[in-house]
């Protein structure tokens, strides 16, 4: 899959297979996240790869009230200090993009308790959670979203 169809392809997926990721596919995914570009290229993000039931459904539960999150075999929360969200947001493309490329589905998460998401992953004093991503095998073809045209998103040399 070349990258243009990657994301052309990629959707929000909020529907799992009960069905594991191989290591290797999370660790490419997880390499994938680690060459993202970031201010100067001061790499301020973190990430906790939830694997563990008991801490995924406390997660979800006390956090995000999304419980489809919970369906999925790995949760990935993309960790920095406040004000790096640009560069959290890039890590985050760079996982959904590789995820897409390797058949797995994933879901932006950014509607969730912050204070209660570092509590329960035990973050240190100085970070919090930028954006929780579900990754799993779709369970969901969902139908592709709509976007506005390229007229009316682009002025050419002044707005
Ligand atoms: C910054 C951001 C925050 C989002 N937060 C949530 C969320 O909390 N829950 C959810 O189900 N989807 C969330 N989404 C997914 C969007 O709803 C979804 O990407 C959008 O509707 C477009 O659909 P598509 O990704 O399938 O193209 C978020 C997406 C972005 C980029």
């Amino acid at each position: 899959m070349n990258v243009f169809d990657a994301i052309a392809s990629r959707r929000a997926i909020r529907s799992y297979l009960d069905k594991p990721i191989p290591k290797e596919i999370l660790d490419k995914l997880l390499t994938a996240m680690r060459l993202a570009p970031s201010g100067n290229n001061k790499q301020p993000c973190r990430y906790v790869v939830i694997q563990d039931e008991k801490i995924k459904s406390e997660l979800v539960t006390k956090a995000c009230h999304q419980e489809f999150i919970a369906q999925a075999p790995v949760v990935i929360a993309v960790c920095c200090p406040p004000g790096n969200d640009i560069n959290a947001a890039i890590t985050v493309d760079h996982l959904t993009l590789q995820a897409t490329e390797e058949g797995l589905g994933t879901c932006w998460i950014r509607w969730f308790e912050k204070d209660i998401a570092a509590q329960v992953l035990g973050l240190p004093e100085g970070m919090e959670v930028a954006v929780i991503v579900p990754v799993g095998y779709a369970a969901e073809q969902p139908e592709p979203t709509e976007r506005l045209e390229l007229a009316e998103l682009i002025h050419y040399d002044r707005w």
